[in-house]
């Protein structure tokens, strides 16, 4: 679909680099994934601007595809020709990305029937989709789970009051109950819904195409069912954590970059924890600017549902608490296994001790150049600003994880001032 997605499997860094200049912001991973799936709601064309060329994008345009879409691109331009030919996903698809899931909602609004493999786990967490599939028996879908797949029916499907466990507000299940809730019979209110700006950028799309949303942005959403959606063109909003990535790049490798073209008010958390470590920020409309000079403090950080401090940030944010002076304690409560790159981290020389879900960071460390290994697009952006960070060669393998989800990171670190080694192998 696109001809921009990186191929790199293996990137060599020789460190210390400090990351400098501006680079500008794509569109967001997760708010294009879930707008994509919301095109099968309707038969018209619906056309997508600003969506990042990254292997994610492709993967869902796959699924689509497999339903019956037809799809092109140009340039960050995505033309979907919604058509559903069959009700089931595709196993070998939706197990290389989790958010091939969103295509349920959408299937049953508008066929009554899906039938999705479930994902599975993945090495950042246990990940079930429990909370979809009760949210879909609230609203009058029949659910067996068989053979791996999740196979629902829902001959009248109708809005319900659904409470999330507020512990996670959940993205996944707050947009897979938007999808099916736009055609439901009736009203359909989420509690502790997910107030994410993606969730945001998805009720600004589905408003487009005729849907009745109220409250989104806010932990309770309301949707009135309409009978039929029509197509519409869409921008997708800028990338909160690819934006971050690079701020918190700025700090951990002492540089200056502007991140443009990027949303300011949806990074506040990020930003004030680089203020309290001691990071120069400026920010302006859609620009932020970061700036570090010399010594920084540690700081902890908890990671907590939006508002809150993202978890995709936690990966990078470590790497700077390790460069930073004192101790910082970072609490993951969203997912149940998001440290394994701590482990790359230590053998880079980090002082990183785990206790339960937290990691005690000790810093500054003196990081030295290691193989090290991605687990996780997050990880493998972090692991590429350790190498940055680190005195002498990294090489950073498994980095096909990052083109899941950054666009060109390569080349944006070149603009910033980088010049990497990378290797596509054989
Ligand atoms: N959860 C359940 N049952 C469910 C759904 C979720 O137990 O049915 C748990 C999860 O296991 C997790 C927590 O609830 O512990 C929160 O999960 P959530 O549903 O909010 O996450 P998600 O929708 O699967 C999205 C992002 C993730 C991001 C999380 C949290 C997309 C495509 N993915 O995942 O992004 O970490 O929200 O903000 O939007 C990434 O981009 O690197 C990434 C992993």
């Amino acid at each position: 679909m696109f001809n921009g997605v990186e191929k790199v499997e293996v990137i060599r860094v020789t460190g210390p680099k400090r990351l400098r200049g501006e680079v500008r912001a794509a569109g967001s991973k997760n708010a294009a994934l879930p707008t994509m799936a919301a095109a099968l709601l309707t038969d018209d064309q619906v056309v997508l601007h600003n969506v990042p060329e990254i292997k994610d994008v492709e993967t869902m345009g796959q699924v689509l595809s497999c339903l019956g879409a037809e799809i092109s691109s140009q340039g960050d331009t995505l033309v979907i020709q919604p058509a559903i030919r069959r009700v089931d996903a595709s196993y070998e698809l939706v197990k290389q990305m989790r958010a091939s899931f969103y295509v349920a909602g959408p299937l049953l609004g508008r066929m009554r029937r899906a039938e999705v493999p479930l994902p599975g786990g993945c090495v950042i967490g246990s990940r079930p989709v429990d909370f979809h599939i009760q949210a879909f028996q609230r609203m009058g879908a029949k659910v067996k789970l068989e053979h791996g797949y999740m196979k629902a029916k829902a001959s009248k499907l109708h809005g319900a009051r659904i409470y999330l466990d507020p512990r996670f507000s959940s993205v996944g299940t707050t947009i897979n109950i938007l999808l099916a809730a736009v055609l439901a019979l009736g009203e359909t209110v989420i509690e502790n819904a997910a107030r994410d700006p993606e969730i945001v950028n998805l009720a600004s799309f589905l408003k487009k195409m005729g849907a009745r949303i109220a409250g989104e942005g806010t932990s309770t959403i309301q949707v009135e069912g309409v009978k039929k959606l029509s197509g519409c063109e869409h921008t997708v909003m800028s990338d909160r954590m690819e934006a971050g990535t690079f701020l918190i790049g700025a700090a951990a490798t002492r540089g200056r970059v502007t991140v443009s073209h990027c949303e300011p008010e949806t990074l506040t958390a990020v930003i004030e924890k680089l203020e309290a470590a001691g990071v120069s920020l400026r920010r302006g409309k859609d620009w932020v600017r970061a700036e570090a000079k010399g010594e920084l403090n540690g700081v902890d950080v908890i990671t907590a549902p939006y508002p809150g401090f993202p978890t995709d940030l936690q990966p990078p944010f470590v790497v700077l608490l390790v460069t930073s002076q004192g101790v910082g304690v970072v609490e993951e409560t969203i997912h149940d296994s998001r440290f394994r790159y701590a482990d790359e981290l230590k053998r880079m020389g980090a002082n990183i001790k785990r206790v339960d879900n937290s990691l005690v960071i000790q810093g500054p460390c003196s990081l030295m150049g290691a193989p090290v290994e991605a687990s996780d697009l997050r990880a493998g952006a972090a692991l590429i600003l350790a190498g940055l960070a680190a005195e002498g060669e990294s090489e950073i393998s498994e980095v096909e994880h990052i083109h899941r989800g950054y666009e060109q990171f390569t080349h944006k670190l070149a603009e910033l001032g980088v010049e990497l080694q990378a290797e596509v192998c054989a």
